[in-house]
């Protein structure tokens, strides 16, 4: 019951949802001898780091592609990039990732002064060209577009909705896909959209029940995926993989798309799509996406700086394409560390401090060999104190794992192909042989002793409904009714509890969840 519980845990952990949530700024004021100007040393870092998200039609509020829109902002600019909220970026470590969006101590201090001198022009004559961009396909034609039949009517307002929409592929054979683009429709109100692959035929019989194009759906999909073409958040671009590696796309698998849309005020209308590339040489390893976890959360009110840890030993030599954090509102930063079989050890991602509204594909500029037996220790904190603006609770309360924004979730996903595959020579790995073999640690005894607060080796009411709480959050659908934890607990505990009254054993436990571990 927990490998299939657990599927769905994994499936749905992709979830980049997000409520808006203002960052932290700092108002250091640097002094600086000679002022910058914008020609020489402002427009080629607005340009290049500002504009990709702050230019017509893209994300940011406003655009930075001229003079004039510099100037204009130029103490919130100044303000931004000083307290380290713009460019949103939360890897603190440098040099590994593709694109990074970090400014030097310098472009900062040159942005600061800048500002400090009134934004001076200086000599537009040699300032570089604003940069342009083409409405279209950044990554060129794709080989197949995926979008939902009709357009999707987004209220205006309202609690955030998760949409999902199937596309059917019906191609003749399976097919390794190259090139992913997904292209959010207006991104007025889609806040991100991830893309699921679904062959159990689920998502298809739920699609359009409701009257409406595709159907809701928080969190997961509402189904066990297959696998993942990735997703888009803000700032990110589209995905192109290695030569010889791709991701597998199924014969006869739906494509779905699940929009998270973010109402603004107004009646909105989207229609999201997905662009993809085929291979078209030989494909040699399969792209997998799998990921460092934990589950054992429960984090008490108050507590600033609750850790949780996870780590494996990996059984497989693989390679890391790149890596997604994942945490909600409470994370503050994670760290992923690989020691090597021969005791040297490499820093995978450490983000902080975290942004639940920011979060990002970190691509290797280099993909990472990771040998056989290497250790990937990742260990995540999380701030559940009334200090913490991020904190959807005030007063605070206790968090448990789960899919709600207001549950915790502690995830390093990692995009990888084992280096012993080699499909071109027919030789192919299966997928428990790699991170998978994590699963080995959520257990119904671990669940036991990580609740069992008090270690008394028994469960009484409040451990017990914390399991139930832990179970029901962490698979829960939106909108179903559950049972209140406590009562539940009590029902187990009355009905179980044998040896002693008021408490559960272990092995009453155990007997308990073999029968109602499915419900
Ligand atoms: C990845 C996309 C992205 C990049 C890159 C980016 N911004 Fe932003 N920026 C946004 C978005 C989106 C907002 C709206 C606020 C939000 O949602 O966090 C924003 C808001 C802002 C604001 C308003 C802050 C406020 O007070 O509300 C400023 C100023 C700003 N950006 C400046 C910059 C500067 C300067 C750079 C480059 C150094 C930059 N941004 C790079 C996406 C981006």
């Amino acid at each position: 019951m927990i490998s299939s519980r657990y599927s769905i845990l994994i499936a749905s952990a992709g979830l980049l949802c997000v409520a808006a949530v203002p960052g932290s700024r700092n108002n250091r004021v640097v002094k600086h001898k000679t002022s910058p100007t914008f020609a020489k040393d402002i427009a080629p870092i607005i340009y290049s780091k500002c504009a990709p998200c702050h230019h017509a039609g893209e994300v940011a509020p406003f655009t930075l592609t001229s003079y004039q829109d510099a100037k204009d902002k130029a103490p919130t600019i100044a303000a931004a990039v000083k307290g380290k909220f713009m460019p949103p970026w939360q890897a603190i470590t440098h040099g590994e990732f593709k694109d990074e969006r970090i400014l030097t101590k310098a472009q900062i201090d040159a942005i600061d002064a800048w500002a400090a001198a009134g934004a001076p022009a200086g000599n537009m004559s040699a300032a570089p060209k604003p940069p342009s961009y083409t409405p279209g396909w950044a990554m060129g034609t794709p080989d197949f577009i995926g979008k939902p039949s009709t357009e999707f009517t987004v209220g205006a307002e309202g609690a955030d909705e998760y949409r999902c929409f199937v596309i059917p592929t019906n191609f003749p054979e399976g097919r390794f896909v190259t090139g992913v683009e997904c292209r959010p429709g207006n991104r007025h109100v889609v806040h991100h959209l991830l893309v699921y692959l679904d062959s159990s035929g689920v998502a298809r019989k739920k699609e359009g029940k409701d009257g409406k194009p595709g159907y809701s759906s928080f969190g997961g999909p509402g189904f066990i995926p297959v696998g993942s073409l990735g997703g888009w958040a803000p700032g990110l671009q589209f995905q192109t993989l290695p030569p010889g590696d791709g991701l597998w796309l199924p014969k006869g698998a739906d494509i779905v798309l699940q929009v998270h849309y973010h109402k603004n005020g107004k009646q909105e209308t989207d229609l999201s799509q997905i662009g993809l590339k085929f291979a078209k040489g030989t494909i040699d390893k399969q792209v997998r996406w799998e990921s460092v976890d934990n589950e054992l959360i429960s984090i008490k009110p108050g507590d600033a700086n609750y850790e949780v840890k996870a780590d494996l030993d990996l059984p497989q030599p693989v390679t890391l394409l790149d890596v997604i954090p994942h945490m909600h509102l409470l994370g503050h930063d994670m760290t992923v560390d690989a020691t090597f079989p021969d005791g040297t050890k490499r820093e995978l991602i450490h983000v902080e401090p975290y942004d639940f509204n920011w979060q990002t594909r970190y691509t290797y500029k280099d993909p990472i060999h990771l040998p056989k037996g290497t250790h990937i220790a990742m260990v995540a904190h999380y701030d559940n104190s009334s200090a913490n603006p991020h904190n959807p609770n005030n007063p605070p309360k206790k968090v448990l794992f789960g899919e709600q924004t207001t549950n915790e979730m502690c995830f390093a996903f990692f995009s990888y192909t084992f280096d012993t595959e080699h499909i071109s020579k027919g030789v192919k790995v299966s997928k428990e042989q790699g991170f998978e073999s994590r699963h080995k640690n959520l257990t119904i005894d671990s669940i036991f002793d990580f609740f069992d607060t008090n270690h008394d080796g028994k469960l009484n009411t409040d451990e017990l409904a914390d399991i139930v709480e832990f179970f029901q959050s962490a698979t829960g659908e939106s909108g179903k009714k559950t049972v209140s934890p406590k009562l539940a607990a009590s029902f187990l505990i009355s009905a179980y509890g044998k040896s002693e009254k008021g408490s559960l054993s272990k092995t009453e436990f155990k007997k308990a969840m073999e029968k109602y571990g499915n419900d």
